[in-house]
């Protein structure tokens, strides 16, 4: 079967073809058009985001077509949920129309069950079970996934999501949007971990057990203001490298920790990451320093698929419809929506 990817939820246009049989999956074609527009406001705006997209979709799926040396599909899978509901419409309404001229299925995907699937695309052993921790400027989420379709949400955010505390740090530390790689470019310029700088580790305690709450919840509002009040007695000029750096050990101890947590938990042999975050080198090295001691294998996804992209929209639109699932064409589009085939913790 012959998928086309389509992903508009935030401010990337991005289309993919690709074939799929089972287990045997091959990419086809990818294309990835960033909104740079957005910098100049320091964080995305959605309204002109629903109008890129709008102006960019009909180019971008040619262009994922011809690629691919391609007329068609056979179906066509997008994400309509969570994600700027202008944004996620413009790819819905398109998909549709599609899928309704050509006479072919179409299947909503959710954009975090995308991620999910990203690093499956490159490691063909990133296979449930695993645990996953998936790190995106919107989201937050610690996952067991027993099978695909198969997923306990052990823990998840509070307050902001990993990759929204960098840009927000960032933005107090005053790099540009995104902050992510700024970030961790400028940590790593910082020798020791921080220097005089140490930000407790947010909802972290060693007397916590499976039954609290707060065992797998993570949350970085706190450690965004104890930052803030970093950089207000600092001098900047001098001092802005530790405090990256302070602050990105201090967040990732704490995702190391709690998918730790998980894997001990369900005694499970691999860990995958996914979104945007997980582009960062200094949070996959310290997964891999702390778990595959313990024959745990961690995978990573590569920039291009870490982050917003089509390909992880087909290849989780293919799994829903080799099981026969298919969208009406009534489908709309959720700014929230809960990850789909959630089982018990
Ligand atoms: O998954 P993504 O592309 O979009 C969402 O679905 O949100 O994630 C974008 C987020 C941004 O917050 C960005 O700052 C962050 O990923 N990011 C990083 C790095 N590269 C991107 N955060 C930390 N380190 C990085 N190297
Ligand atoms: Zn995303």
């Amino acid at each position: 079967m012959r998928v086309l990817g389509i992903e508009t939820s935030c401010d990337e246009t991005s289309a993919a073809l690709l074939d799929g049989d089972g287990r045997r999956v091959e990419l086809r074609s990818l294309v990835i058009l960033s909104q740079d527009v957005h910098r100049i406001f320091g964080g995305v705006v959605p309204e002109i985001a629903s109008r890129a997209h709008l102006a960019s979709v009909v180019p971008v799926v040619e262009r994922a077509l011809a690629d691919a040396g391609a007329e068609t599909a056979d179906a066509v899978a997008v994400t309509n949920a969570p994600g700027l509901v202008g944004a996620l419409l413009v790819g819905v309404s398109y998909a549709k129309a599609f899928a309704f001229a050509r006479g072919i299925p179409v299947v909503g995907v959710h954009h975090m069950e995308g991620h999910l699937f990203a690093t499956a695309l490159e490691h063909a052993d990133a296979e449930p079970p695993f645990t996953a921790l998936l790190v995106s400027g919107g989201h937050t989420m610690l996952l067991d996934v027993e099978a695909w379709g198969r997923y306990r949400l052990l823990g998840r955010t509070r307050d902001d999501a990993a990759g929204e505390a960098f840009d927000k740090v960032a933005k107090l530390l005053g790099l540009p949007y995104p902050g992510g790689p700024h970030i961790e470019r400028l940590a790593a310029t910082s020798d020791g971990r921080g220097g005089a700088y140490r930000f407790a580790r947010p909802m972290v305690r060693r007397d916590q057990t499976p039954a609290d709450a707060d065992y797998y919840d993570v949350s970085f509002s706190g450690l965004k203001t104890a930052v803030l009040n970093a950089v207000r007695a600092a001098d900047l000029e001098a001092d802005r490298a530790a405090i990256a750096r302070a602050f990105q050990d201090s967040l990732i101890d704490t995702l190391v920790e709690k998918t730790a947590r998980a894997v001990r938990q369900y005694r499970r042999g691999r860990v995958v990451l996914g979104g945007g975050v997980a582009c960062n080198g200094a949070l996959a090295a310290a997964m891999r320093a702390r778990l595959e001691g313990r024959g745990v294998r961690v995978f990573t996804p590569s920039p291009r698929f870490a982050t917003d992209n089509a390909a992880m929209i087909a290849r989780a639109g293919l799994f829903h419809l080799e099981r026969g699932e298919r969208s009406s064409l009534d489908l709309n589009a959720f700014a929230s929506q809960p990850l789909p085939g959630l089982i018990a913790a």
